[in-house]
């Protein structure tokens, strides 16, 4: 996929002085139906997690606390991408390589994801995701 399907989106925010509210409809803020959530937390300062592509999987992933960067890779360039805000989120399509990077202490991170978890999914060598890429056979 090309980088430039990589979005950052904006997502409902009420504001509230007893505090903002933010949600996230299926299919309609995100473009797929959510099949499973997941998030990291107790992330040590600095910390570098991801470091892998997904064949069909789609996700968008919130900083719901904190502050850190993707890398985003599509086999041809790299672009990277902070995420600091609640109320907006990365779209990342499949075939999209990402290096979660530079996290702050106790950054707490969700991602929706398209699909249940799929260790098969996972391109997790970063020549053999270049090599799918470039030959087109996933
Ligand atoms: P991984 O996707 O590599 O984490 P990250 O991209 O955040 O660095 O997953 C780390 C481990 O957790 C790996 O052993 C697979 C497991 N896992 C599940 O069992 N279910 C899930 O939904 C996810 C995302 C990971």
């Amino acid at each position: 996929m090309s980088l430039e399907q990589c979005k950052i989106l904006d997502l409902p925010k009420i504001h509230d002085p007893r505090g903002n509210l933010t949600f996230v409809e299926s299919s309609r803020h995100i473009p797929f139906e959510i099949k499973r959530v997941y998030y990291l937390y107790d992330v040590p300062g600095g910390e570098t997690r991801g470091g892998h592509a997904h064949k069909n999987l789609q996700q968008f992933i919130i900083s719901m606390s904190g502050s850190f960067d993707v890398v985003l890779d599509d086999g041809f360039a790299k672009k990277t991408v902070n995420l600091n805000r609640s109320y907006k989120g990365l779209y990342l399509p499949s075939m999209t390589w990402r290096d979660l990077v530079n996290f702050s202490s106790g950054s707490v991170l969700m991602v929706l994801a398209s699909e249940y978890y799929d260790e098969a999914d996972y391109y997790r060598d970063y020549d053999e995701f270049v090599a799918a890429v470039k030959s087109g056979v996933k």
